[in-house]
């Protein structure tokens, strides 16, 4: 089977990729000439862990390929996937549409035999069949099928998320687009993945909803351990109980400062405003939305309260600043607000991270380090934002030998209270309380 991906962004990349990887001769489109070129020689635009090497194999076995033209691939195709960006509206909480429909709009003037037009793009409910009705008006004699197909890939894990997901949802009107889809995710038979089809609304709805529910999860165990902090419970075992109750469920209990990401922002926030449209509410992802957007600004008052109620002209330590490890996107990270926090508040930030060159363009004012003892020499204190691997196991004689006062703050609870008190640190962590 050929397929053709129109978008080589994160998800496009991955599950183009991917899918050659399963066998199939994929073509991946863009209309950026210097990514599609830089794609050809094996460059990788994104930092996704063991996309670079997948890439280049299946390029060099021929079945990957990359073109700027749009047309040409969809001629050769019996399924193409649209997985362009749906960015919010700017000072808005909708979706733009605008580069889906640009895309629809050049697919169906280029269809002359039967094909399947795949939505993975995340979009609001109605979107697919607005994008059929559109795909007849443009091109009446084009004979085709719209589906749904969202995808649930995290980043930083997206290959293993794509080659072994808890599940692939597909929304199929029609029994012939039902069996080319079961194809296409017929090398998943084997590891007894659940294929579910649906409508298409469904479908879409069910993105959203998991994503938000996510959301909601993270938001929740983040409350609880403010509470956790006041009574002297500590939220980590807090998780831990919840978590093994099989309807709970582990994932999505670790506290932190807040989620983060290009998804559970955008995807809340466009729920939440077609949820209005549809005349209806959804009043606890509203809560979450709110939730998460405090807990960033309440995190910048706890690191400025570990430091005895001022960071005013203060060295600070700052430990991770992507939205998550694994990644360079700092898409909505907490560390977008809490940096500024404290430098409003009169704190010069030092700074290391593992994949800063995105964060760097955006915080001119924050002193890059290229390792974390180099940020943390002569600080006043230090924050772990983001639990990177290189910041699990840091040597805390040295810390302590170089920092000014040996004060941490850890907003990921990586370090055991004990180990941390124990190597003479003021530390603060989240929701394990002291009463
Ligand atoms: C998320 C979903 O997990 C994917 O299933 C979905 O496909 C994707 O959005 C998408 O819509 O494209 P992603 O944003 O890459 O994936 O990252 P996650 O690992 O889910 O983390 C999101 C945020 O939540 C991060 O800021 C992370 O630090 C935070 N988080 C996650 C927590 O604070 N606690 C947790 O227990 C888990």
């Amino acid at each position: 089977m050929k397929v053709t991906m129109v978008g080589t962004g994160y998800v496009g990349l991955v599950t183009g990729t991917c899918l050659s990887s399963f066998g199939f001769e994929v073509i991946c489109v863009d209309n950026n000439k210097a990514k599609i070129e830089g794609l050809e020689k094996g460059i990788i635009p994104i930092y996704e862990p063991g996309l670079d090497t997948l890439v280049d194999s299946n390029l060099k076995q021929g079945r990957l390929s990359f073109t700027t033209d749009l047309i040409g691939a969809v001629k050769q195709s019996e399924v193409v996937f649209l997985a362009v960006g749906t960015p919010s509206k700017q000072n808005s909480e909708e979706a733009d549409l605008t580069f889906l429909f640009n895309a629809a709009e050049e697919v169906a003037k280029a269809i002359n035999h039967y094909t399947v037009i795949v939505i993975k793009s995340t979009v609001p409910v109605g979107t697919c069949r607005r994008i059929k009705d559109f795909i007849k008006k443009t091109n009446p004699q084009a004979d085709f099928d719209v589906t749904s197909n969202p995808e649930f890939l995290r980043e930083g894990s997206a290959i293993e998320d794509f080659m072994r997901p808890d599940r692939v949802v597909v929304g199929a009107e029609s029994e012939r687009s039902r069996q080319v889809m079961d194809g296409l995710y017929k090398p998943l038979s084997l590891l007894e993945t659940p294929v579910v089809f649906t409508t298409l609304e469904t479908s879409e709805l069910s993105k959203y909803a998991s994503n938000a529910f996510l959301a909601t999860k993270i938001c929740f165990i983040n409350q609880l351990a403010d509470l956790s902090e006041k009574c002297g419970a500590n939220v980590q075992h807090i998780s831990k109980i919840m978590g093994l109750d099989h309807r709970i469920g582990k994932e999505c209990l670790h506290v932190g400062p807040g989620y983060g990401g290009s998804c559970f922002p955008k995807d809340t926030m466009a729920l939440s405003f077609f949820a209005k449209k549809f005349g209806t509410s959804v009043s606890i992802v509203d809560a979450v939305i709110t939730a998460n957007k405090d807990r960033k600004l309440q995190m910048a008052k706890k690191v400025i309260s570990a430091c005895g109620g001022s960071v005013k002209n203060k060295k600070i330590a700052i430990l991770g600043v992507t939205f998550k490890p694994e990644t360079d996107d700092i898409r909505d990270a907490p560390s977008l607000v809490i940096i500024p926090e404290l430098q409003r508040a009169g704190a010069s930030i030092h700074a290391n991270d593992p994949a800063s060159h995105e964060a760097e363009k955006v915080f001119s004012n924050v002193t890059w380090r290229p390792c974390p003892y180099e940020a943390c020499a002569g600080a006043d204190a230090v924050v772990i934002m983001i639990e990177w691997n290189q910041f699990r196991s840091l040597d805390f004689a040295k810390l302590k030998q170089i920092m000014k006062t040996p004060i941490m703050i850890d907003l990921k609870n990586i370090y055991s209270v004990h180990e941390v008190e124990s190597a003479g640190f003021f530390y603060e962590s989240i929701g394990r309380g002291k009463v």
